[in-house]
Formats: C-alpha cells, structure tokens, sequence
C-alpha cells in the first residue's frame, strides 16, 4: 500500500554532492521550512521539557544533522529576545552542508557515533534528520542523542501520510523549487515516520516514557525528559 512502509530508498543528497548544488538544496528546503514554521515546536516544546521554563535562562543545544545551521541560529535570536542565553553546537555528516554556516560551532560528524562525553548538552534536538536513517540506525541516533543529553530530546520530523505528500508535491511544483528537491521532499514523505514506529524505536533505544506525537498533521514529535 502506498506510504503503507517506509521507503528504503536514498534520496538524492544523501550522497556527497557539488557545494552549489548543495546550497541551493538549503535555500529550497529554507523556503519550505518557513512555510512549515519548522522552529515552532522548538519554541512550543522546548520550554515545556524544561519545566516552563526555570531552567531555559542558559542552555548549551547540541542540533543533530543541523545541515545550513538555520534552525540553531533562529533558536538562539528567538531565545535571546526571551533574555535567554542559548549557545547552540551544530552536528552534521556533511562538512559542505555544514561549511553554509561559516559562524556557528559546527562539528563534523555523524550522529550514530558523536564525539562528547555522557550529559554533554543540556538538550539535543533534531529536525528533519531521523528519517535519513534506515530503523536500525534510527534506533542508535536516538541512543546516542539520549546519551549525550543531559536534561532532554526533541525531535521533529516528517509524519509518512498522503495530505503531507500531496501538499509538498503541490507547493514544489508551484514555487519551481527544481525536480531533485521536489523528488527528495516527495522521499522524505516516503521515509518518515508514524506514530507507533517511532515510540517503538525509542523504547528499544532505551529512553524511558518518550512521548511520540503527530503535530498539525504533518510533523511528528519525540519528547523526553530525564528530570521527571
Ligand atoms: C533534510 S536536512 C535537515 C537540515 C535541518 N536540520 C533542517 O531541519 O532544515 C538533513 C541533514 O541531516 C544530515 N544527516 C544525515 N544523516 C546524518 C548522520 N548520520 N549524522 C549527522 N547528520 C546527518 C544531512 O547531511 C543533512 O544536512
């Protein structure tokens, strides 16, 4: 059945591609994400995990397969107009993706096996990265994000079902984003994830109590706190 499994297929830029190809895949995927108001969970959500929001003053974010920086950098403005102090560390496999943030503290590196100690940052989050991985992976990341995190994870991807991929096969067409980002977004569709799955998925990465929802119909979120 269509978008019945996740697809295994991978997508287009999964592979090392040329850096001006590579920017202008972030511009598209900018352009997109502002329609999605992709940082809007983050600011929901995060507060909330931080018990609303004592302890949000000063936060070291570690943002897994941060790509172009772009949620980090949005976070950070966004928390500094709340007198709040967000120092954010960008973590992506690709050094060119990460290469589109010159500024930012960005480390090189995959997500399945990071290079920090235990409780490293107070919280990880993730957007847009997860559903790259095949389930097996998956459930390392989460591992790994778990580990590293000392107060949190929040995780925000794409929710596999049919209104989502209608409607990002109707907005790439119209906003003429180029047939390779249309059919990656199309993937994307394709890979992410339900519900069921990705509580599934954290329970065997061994993070207790996740809370794993659908968000507007079309992200899904994975929330976990070690302070409770
Ligand atoms: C669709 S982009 C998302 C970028 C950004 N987080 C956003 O929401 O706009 C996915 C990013 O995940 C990165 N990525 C994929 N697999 C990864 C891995 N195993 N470890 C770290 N980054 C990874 C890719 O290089 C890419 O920059």
């Amino acid at each position: 059945m269509f978008l019945g499994a996740r697809s295994t297929q991978a997508e287009y830029f999964d592979a090392e591609r040329p850096p001006e190809e590579l920017s202008a895949f972030f511009r598209a995927l900018a352009r997109v994400n502002r329609l999605f108001a992709f940082t809007e969970p983050f600011q929901r959500f995060l507060p909330q995990l931080l018990d609303n929001c004592g302890g949000c003053r000063s936060l070291s974010i570690l943002d897994l397969g941060a790509g172009d920086g772009s949620l980090g950098r949005t976070l950070s403005a966004w928390a500094s107009r709340q007198h709040w102090e967000w120092r954010i560390t960008n973590l992506d496999v690709s050094l060119a993706a990460l290469r589109l943030n010159p500024a930012g503290q960005n480390v090189a590196g995959s997500a399945l096996a990071m290079p920090f100690r235990e409780s490293s940052f107070d919280v990880v989050v993730v957007s847009q990265m997860t559903h790259h991985l095949a389930d097996d992976l998956a459930r390392e990341h989460l591992r790994e994000a778990w580990r590293v995190a000392r107060r949190g994870i929040l995780l925000s991807d794409l929710h596999r079902n049919l209104l989502l991929y209608a409607t990002l096969w109707l907005l790439c067409g119209l906003s003429r984003s180029g047939q390779t980002f249309r059919n990656d977004a199309l993937l994307s569709v394709k890979r992410g994830w339900r519900v069921p799955e990705l509580q599934q998925l954290a329970a065997q990465a061994g993070i207790p109590q996740a809370e794993v929802k659908l968000y507007f119909g079309a992200r899904i979120l994975l929330l976990a706190s070690k302070q409770k």
